[in-house]
Formats: structure tokens, C-alpha cells, sequence
């Protein structure tokens, strides 16, 4: 079996003072280490039942005493992460942690899984964005659950790459972009750079008319992906043709009206000069993948390039900016 159909769980014990360390180090690992997710701790029916023992099988209602035991075990447990790594690929991650994180705490376990996708699939739910919009596991499409969720639905299939809506970042975006008061013509384009899973631009094409949604990214896999979500959800519109590898991206492809940028900051800075030049004029870039702290290098650069800055928001230590082509 190839050392891919196994994973490494890293399990990160952090306090109240370390907590503020976690999107720094969530971000340093997805950029230098190949971090494949994390998961906040949660406690399922399953971990109830190990907490109790035989307790949990023996009455519907628990005692005072069981909910105690609980209570104890969730303020222990309040801080843990859990960090997914293909094994193989956890070293990098290691060395940092010890090296510059000594003081956080963590425990490795390796689990046998025959498809990545399994274990998404077993961390993935609806996940509303407001009241009309929610993202949907592409494999719950068919189930009577979803009918509760009222309004649009995006269909998703996680696939290895990101963009679920779980992650901030994306859910900011996706926010962000559903309380923008922006009209599309037939003719209006939209870019979602860094497309992922294509969970932007395929929310692009459920909120508005135009369907001259464009998908780019550096992986030939999130690539793959887009186009299964553009299949899941009968986005048939968007033909091979608008969907690019960066290296790609044709130079004549221009005079997007909105741009969805959800990237580390240093792609984003890289990328400045390229993103500027795709902006139509009065077009709206929508930035994402930065932390807080991040912002005003970010604002800074995109300033001098000519936009302007329109609004910004956060969550968590994630921020998200807006901001604006000026007029000629
Ligand atoms: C944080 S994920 C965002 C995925 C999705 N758009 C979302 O919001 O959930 C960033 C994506 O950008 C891609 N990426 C990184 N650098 C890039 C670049 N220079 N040009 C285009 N895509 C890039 C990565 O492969 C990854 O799929």
C-alpha cells in the first residue's frame, strides 16, 4: 500500500496563553509544511460514550456525577487541535514545533485510511454562510436533512485540496462577497484566483446573472476539483475554457468587474502587479488568506498599484479587505 493511504494525526495541546500561536502556526504549516487541515477539538456521541464507560449505556439520564466527569474532560480537552498530514510529510512540521513552538505540547498517531477523502468526508456538514446561502457535502444532495436549509445551495465535493467554507478565509469571502451590492451584466467577468475547490466562483455563479466565471489556480488537481463542483451543481455554463493553470492564464484575459483573491499573503504580494492588470476599471478585488497583522502590508501594496480601499472585516485572526479600481 502506497504511504499515501496512510495519515498522521498530530494532536496540539495549546493553553490560553499559546492560543493566540495557532493561525500563525496553521499558517506556516499549510505554507512550509504540508499541512493538510486541522480540526478543533469536538465531542462526539462516541467520545461521550469512552468518557463514561458503561455509565453511557446504562440510562438515558446521566447522573450529576457523569456530567461532572464530562465537564472535567472538555476543559481539559478546550485547546486541542488535531493537524493532518500525509505521513511522510510531517517532519518539517515537527522540527518547527520543536524548534520555535517547544513549549506547545503534542502527541502523533497514525491512522490507516484508504481514501483522504474519507476522513474530509467525516469532518464535513452544512455549513450556513447567512440565512439563504449554505454550503452542502456534494453527497448529502440527494438527502431530505438539507431540506431545512432555506434558500441557495452550493454543492461541494472537498476533494484533497481546500475550500470547504469550513476554514475562515473562505467563509469571510463567501460572506463578504453575499453582502456586496454589485449588479452583473450578461457581459461582466469575474476571476476567482486561487480557485481551490471552486467554492468562490461557483457561489459567483449561483448569486448573479452573469456566467462569465473564470477559475485559475496553480494546482492541476484544484483544477479537477473545480470542475467537479461546477458538475455537482449544474453549472454547465462555465466550459473547460475558462478554467486555467496560473502558467497558463491567457494574457489577453482581462477587465474582470470582481476578483475573489483568497491567498497567503506573500502570493497575494507576488501576484500584485498581475491582479491589478485583470481588474476592469471600478472593478472590486475581494482579498482574503491574511492574517490580521497582515492587512496594512497588503493595503499598502495594492494602494500604491492605483486601487483604493473600499471595507474590511475579520474572523478570528483571519481579516478580509475589499478594495477598488479607480476611475480613470
Ligand atoms: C487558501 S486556498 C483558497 C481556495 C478557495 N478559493 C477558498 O477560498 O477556499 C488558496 C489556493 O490558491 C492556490 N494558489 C497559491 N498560489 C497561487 C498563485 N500564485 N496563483 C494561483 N493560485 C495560487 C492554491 O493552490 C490554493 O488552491
Amino acid at each position: 500500500m502506497s504511504p499515501k493511504n496512510y495519515f498522521i494525526e498530530a494532536y496540539l495541546q495549546f493553553t490560553s496563553e499559546t492560543l493566540e500561536e495557532l493561525p500563525v502556526l496553521i499558517e506556516r504549516g499549510q505554507r512550509e509544511c504540508c499541512l493538510l487541515g486541522v480540526k478543533e477539538y469536538e465531542l462526539d456521541e462516541e467520545s461521550i460514550d469512552s468518557i463514561l464507560g458503561e455509565e453511557a449505556y446504562c440510562t438515558a439520564d446521566l447522573s450529576e456525577e457523569s456530567f461532572e466527569k464530562i465537564e472535567k474532560y472538555l476543559l481539559s480537552n478546550q485547546h486541542l487541535y488535531t493537524f493532518y498530514f500525509n505521513k511522510g510529510e510531517e517532519g518539517a512540521f515537527l522540527q518547527l514545533i520543536q524548534k520555535e513552538y517547544p513549549y506547545i505540547s503534542y502527541s502523533l498517531q497514525e491512522k490507516e485510511v484508504s481514501d483522504w477523502n474519507t476522513l474530509w468526508r467525516s469532518h464535513f456538514s452544512p455549513i450556513p454562510i447567512n440565512e439563504s446561502f449554505t454550503i452542502i457535502p456534494s453527497w448529502q444532495k440527494e438527502d431530505e436533512t438539507i431540506d431545512s436549509y432555506k434558500g441557495e445551495k452550493l454543492y461541494l465535493y472537498p476533494g484533497e485540496g481546500f475550500g470547504t467554507g469550513q476554514h475562515e478565509t473562505t467563509f469571510l469571502c463567501l460572506k463578504t462577497f453575499l453582502e456586496q451590492e454589485i449588479s452583473f451584466s450578461d457581459e461582466d467577468k469575474v476571476l476567482d484566483f486561487g480557485c481551490g475547490s471552486g467554492i468562490l466562483g461557483i457561489a459567483a455563479l449561483k448569486k448573479m446573472n452573469s456566467k462569465k466565471v473564470f477559475f485559475c489556480d496553480v494546482s492541476e488537481s484544484a483544477l479537477e476539483n473545480t470542475k467537479s463542483n461546477l458538475a455537482y451543481n449544474e453549472e454547465d455554463s462555465v466550459e473547460e475554457k475558462n478554467i486555467f493553470l496560473r502558467e497558463d492564464f491567457p494574457d489577453e484575459l482581462k477587465n474582470f468587474k470582481f476578483i475573489f483573491a483568497n491567498i497567503l499573503l506573500s502570493a497575494l504580494l507576488s501576484e500584485a502587479e498581475f491582479l491589478v492588470s485583470k481588474l476592469a476599471r471600478e472593478g472590486v478585488i475581494l482579498f482574503s488568506g491574511i492574517l490580521m497583522h497582515q492587512r496594512e502590508e497588503l493595503i499598502h501594496c495594492y494602494t500604491k498599484l492605483g486601487l483604493t480601499f473600499v471595507e474590511d472585516d475579520e474572523m478570528g485572526q483571519w481579516a478580509v479587505v475589499v478594495m477598488k479600481k479607480k476611475e480613470l
